[in-house]
């Protein structure tokens, strides 16, 4: 979508910025991984599809999509493309039975040295809160392969519930309503700082 085209997200381990053809080349490599196309269910792309896919993020409004920075490597090394780790985003969709927006959240931190620092934590939940502050968003949907233990727990922890377990997809779906609980939770975990990113 356009709205976060310019918006960079601050928190203490991470900067959520956007996804331009700068960051291409190496989000392509990352997901050459079979290991990653397998933990995030995703199919490998050309190089020349995932341009056309950043494209779509960028221009799609029912996608939202922010890059991962370390925030100590770009405070050390002012490289963007050094600090990359994963990404994160949101699918947006409306259940019109309940007039409710919902999105479907994923997150992703590429580089395996970066990982089990609390960075996909921060990540998600700025993510999240971006959804529900901006995006107005009531429910989020977390879709997740039954073999990928730590992105199930990472989910559970953040209060959201298993509702169902698809044996052909081999898929757990969780999810987490928008409600005060949640947000009192939400927000002693996160504090949404944006600022203009360029
Ligand atoms: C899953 C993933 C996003 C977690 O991010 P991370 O930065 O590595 O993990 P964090 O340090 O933020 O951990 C957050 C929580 O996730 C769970 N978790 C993450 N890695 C774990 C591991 N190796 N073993 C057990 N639990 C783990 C834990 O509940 C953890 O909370 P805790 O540290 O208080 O126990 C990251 O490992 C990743 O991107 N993996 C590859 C791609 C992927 O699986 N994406 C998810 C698809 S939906």
């Amino acid at each position: 979508m356009k709205l976060n085209e310019n918006v960079k997200i601050i928190g203490r381990k991470v900067l959520l910025i956007p996804y331009e053809e700068k960051h291409v080349e190496k989000y392509h490599n990352w997901m050459k991984s079979a290991e990653l196309q397998i933990l995030t269910a995703s199919e490998p792309l050309s190089l020349e599809e995932e341009y056309a896919m950043q494209k779509s993020w960028r221009n799609d409004e029912d996608k939202c999509t922010f890059l991962i920075l370390s925030k100590e490597t770009f405070d050390t090394t002012n490289d963007e493309l050094k600090s990359l780790i994963g990404d994160t985003n949101l699918f947006l969709q409306y259940e019109d039975d309940q007039n409710e927006k919902v999105a479907e959240c994923e997150i992703m931190i590429a580089e395996k040295e970066y990982r089990r620092k609390k960075l996909g934590w921060e990540s998600m939940l700025l993510m999240l809160k971006y959804g529900q502050c901006i995006l107005n968003l009531n429910k989020f949907v977390a879709k997740i392969n039954e073999n990928n233990e730590n992105s199930i727990y990472m989910f559970k922890k953040m209060n959201f519930n298993e509702i169902s377990r698809s044996e052909i997809f081999h898929e757990v779906t969780l999810e987490r309503k928008v409600d005060e609980t949640w947000t009192t939770w939400l927000d002693s975990q996160v504090d949404l700082q944006i600022e203009s990113y360029k």
